[in-house]
């Protein structure tokens, strides 16, 4: 299970100025009352498309059934996407299997290697490519884009098929998998030229909130991760975080402090720092949820707001050594969310050796895990002595489950946010320009207005180069 600690966010701890006190928790909790009833009609009316996917049997039967099939005759998936199509993948991987999963022999592993290619840098496909060496012909390709003509899943996707259908001949389309929407798009129209097998990206639900659809569980189950697990956690979270009751809901009380901290005690920065290696992941995910989701120019009447809190990712303890000097010194402008994890996967002892050098006697006998858990509670304190607010999500091990309630506490959280900061939580517009300038410098049809548009960007101005 996952908890929620909050006592070092409140003015008890860090002071009136920086903590949330008794009276302003009291008086948003109206605010959060609304908030929730407001999501919970939407779940209930079936608008909030994330909300069904814990309990969705079809999609789960649709990719065990692909995995199934996949598992014995794969030694390596390579998953084409990017953003919401790539970063549940790559979290729930780290999250679950061991750090050096892809470095184990094929024997230790037990099932194929996974590369996440989440970005066109060119030395990254090369590089990539050159480690598959001979293994094409026993590679899986899942191309997972929701809306089918994203610029770099689709020219990794037509880069692969080429090599693929060059390698293996007719039999290219055996070895890819498109997710995609079900009945639509660029990319479902090839898959069904090409027959590959298929699986759907929910109609309704956003690529960052599709961790627990097909675009995340595929990728995990061919890679052994138990996914029926990971929605039972899910599950189970979605039990806690509809209690109405906002002292009794980790949602409800984690968008309470995160809301307070952003609009009224001036923390526009939300760090993330999990105290694991194997939950930095997470972070990353929560990163592009948060920034997506919360990061708006209009609220729901129009009027402009720009608003939404900043996520910063932060590792403990590595980041103690680069980051804690500015958040203990710097701008009181942060809210730290700790992960923890009280049993870790693994523990490593320190030898009973050097018992007569002062300076390292301390350490003997001592376990890493404990030491690391020990660097989270002395930067905690740290903070706390300096009026820097933290909450902490305690993760009692690091299972499917606690993985599965980590992602549906996030999403329920965010819509709160949503509701609390009146802006659509589910839309993206910001991206669209890029993406659409974009297309123009790359010369795609019916983009000529905006390529003109972008020209001075193109022309380097000497005046200003140094
Ligand atoms: O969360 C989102 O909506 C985005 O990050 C998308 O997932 C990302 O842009 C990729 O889009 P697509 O899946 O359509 O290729």
């Amino acid at each position: 299970m996952i908890h929620l600690y909050w006592k070092n966010a409140t003015s008890q701890v860090v002071g009136d100025e920086h903590g949330i006190t008794p009276a302003e928790l009291a008086n948003t909790e109206r605010s959060i009352n609304a908030a929730h009833a407001a999501v919970m009609d939407q779940v209930r009316a079936g608008r909030l498309g994330y909300a069904a996917l814990p309990t969705h049997m079809e999609y789960r039967r649709q990719v065990h059934e692909l995995a199934g099939r996949y598992r014995d005759n794969t030694t390596d998936v390579m998953v084409l996407g990017i953003g919401g199509s790539a970063l549940g993948n790559i979290a729930v991987q780290a999250a679950l299997n061991p750090t050096t999963y892809n470095l184990l022999s094929d024997k230790q592993r037990g099932g194929p290697r996974l590369f996440v290619l989440d970005n066109v840098d060119p030395a990254l496909i090369n590089d990539t490519f050159k480690l598959l060496g001979r293994r094409w012909k026993t590679t899986l390709v899942n191309v997972i884009s929701k809306s089918g003509e994203t610029a770099e899943t689709a020219s990794q996707f037509m880069v692969v098929r080429e090599l693929l259908r060059k390698r293996l001949g007719d039999g290219f389309a055996e070895r890819i998998v498109a997710t995609t929407d079900a009945r639509k798009g660029t990319l479902h129209d090839i898959a069904v030229q090409d027959g590959y097998a298929m699986l759907p990206v929910p109609d309704d639900v956003g690529g960052r909130f599709s961790v627990l659809s097909p675009v995340g569980l595929l990728s995990a189950a061919l890679c052994g991760i138990d996914i029926d697990a990971m929605l039972a956690g899910a599950a189970s979270m979605k039990n806690r975080v509809e209690n109405p009751s906002m002292r009794e809901n980790p949602a409800s009380l984690l968008a309470a402090i995160q809301y307070l901290a952003f609009a009224a005690k001036s923390k526009p920065v939300h760090v993330m720092m999990p105290y694991s290696n194997r939950l930095y992941g997470l972070a990353d995910w929560y990163r592009q949820l948060w920034a997506e989701s919360l990061g708006k120019k209009v609220d729901r009447d129009g009027t402009e707001v720009f608003t939404g809190p900043t996520p910063v990712k932060a590792l403990g303890t590595t980041d103690q050594h680069s980051q804690v000097q500015l958040y203990r010194e710097g701008p009181n402008d942060k809210l730290v969310v700790f992960l923890t994890v009280e049993k870790h996967p693994a523990e490593v002892r320190v030898p009973d050796v050097f018992a007569d050098v002062p300076g390292l006697a301390y350490l003997r006998k001592a376990r890493l895990g404990a030491l690391l858990n020990a660097e989270k509670l002395a930067t905690e304190y740290a903070l706390a002595v300096s009026q820097r607010p933290s909450v902490t999500i305690r993760f009692d091990q690091i299972t499917p489950i606690s993985v599965g309630e980590f992602f549906y506490l996030y999403e329920f959280t965010t819509s709160l946010m949503g509701e609390l900061l009146n802006i659509n939580a589910y839309d993206q517009p910001a991206v669209e320009l890029g993406k659409r300038a974009t297309f123009a410098l790359m010369g795609r049809e019916g983009s000529g207005e905006l390529a003109q548009e972008i020209k001075p960007f193109t022309r380097p101005d000497r005046r200003y180069l140094a």
